[in-house]
């Protein structure tokens, strides 16, 4: 009975999901637990081999997944994701752009083409994935969901870090305006904030002084690990669990954001 009761409510066979940036860390393991939850994985980015590297490990644990490689900051690129996904899956049910860009320089050093690359890879990649696949899933008899990676730096600004906390707080900022936009369209649309979870993006920026910070101000006085997310992502895309979450901005943090000492 109350495995049953769980599948209803957060079970995911028969449906598919993008997981764009699927190729890195916390996206990685959003892929492994949706797969594990029933959903047939497509896992996108630009690194073919990473990819590929986790289709497999889905496949070996029994899970249904393929690769697409795309580049999220182009419109292009983008627009042939979604036809390819629509050739293998009719539906997309669900989307998670999980694609990050980091830097960490002195405000008065940023160089303009910089300060573009963390702004376009973060929210323009963001804004473009859901121009070009709200619609589409607009327009699916079951409708869709997405889900858009923020952070905690949208919530308190990290130092060093300025294009991709204001990257990160519009992302948060878009995600509400489109949860508005198509509430009544079937499309639900949520940003997940997490915390501090090593990763690629962020190894530069954690050294000693920083890490030494974050603990202090981490309630739970740790990093993250990235399956810790997977509860969170589950419970915002599902159709059952998460039908009447729309506009939600859920932090995954150890209390980070919840106080100061
Ligand atoms: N790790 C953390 O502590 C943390 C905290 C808060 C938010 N985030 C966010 O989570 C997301 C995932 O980050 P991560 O920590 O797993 O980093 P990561 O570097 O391991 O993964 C990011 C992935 O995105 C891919 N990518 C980057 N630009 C792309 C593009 N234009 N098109 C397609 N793919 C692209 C990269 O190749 C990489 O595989 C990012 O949005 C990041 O900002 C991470």
């Amino acid at each position: 009975m109350s495995a049953e009761f769980l599948t209803k409510l957060f079970g995911l066979d028969g449906q598919s999901a993008i997981v764009i940036g699927g190729t890195g860390v916390l996206g990685g393991a959003m892929c492994d637990g949706l797969a594990a939850a029933g959903a047939f994985v497509i896992v996108a980015g630009r690194s073919r081999e990473r990819g590929e590297k986790r289709v497999q490990k889905i496949r070996e644990a029994g899970g249904k997944a393929d690769f697409i490689e795309v580049d999220a900051t182009s419109r292009d690129s983008l627009l042939s994701l979604r036809d390819q996904t629509v050739k293998m899956c009719t539906n997309i049910d669900m989307l998670i752009n999980c694609m990050g860009v980091n830097s960490a320089i002195p405000y008065e050093e940023i160089p303009d083409d910089d300060w573009h690359r963390v702004i376009d890879g973060n929210l323009t990649a963001t804004h473009l994935a859901c121009q070009i696949f709200a619609p589409q899933m607009a327009q699916q008899p079951n409708g869709g969901s997405i889900l858009n990676i923020g952070s905690v730096t949208a919530h308190l600004p990290l130092s060093r870090v300025f294009a991709y906390s204001a990257s990160k707080a519009a992302v948060v900022n878009l995600t509400k305006n489109l949860a508005r936009e198509y509430a009544t369209k079937n499309v639900r649309v949520n940003v997940l904030c997490p915390g501090f979870f090593p990763a690629e993006q962020n190894r530069a920026i954690l050294d000693k002084e920083r890490v030494e910070n974050i603990m202090r101000q981490t309630p739970m006085a740790r990093f993250g690990e990235p399956e810790e997310l997977v509860g969170a992502v589950l419970l915002l895309l599902s159709r059952e669990a998460g039908r009447f979450i729309t506009g939600s901005a859920v932090y995954v943090d150890g209390g980070f954001t919840a106080m100061r000492f």
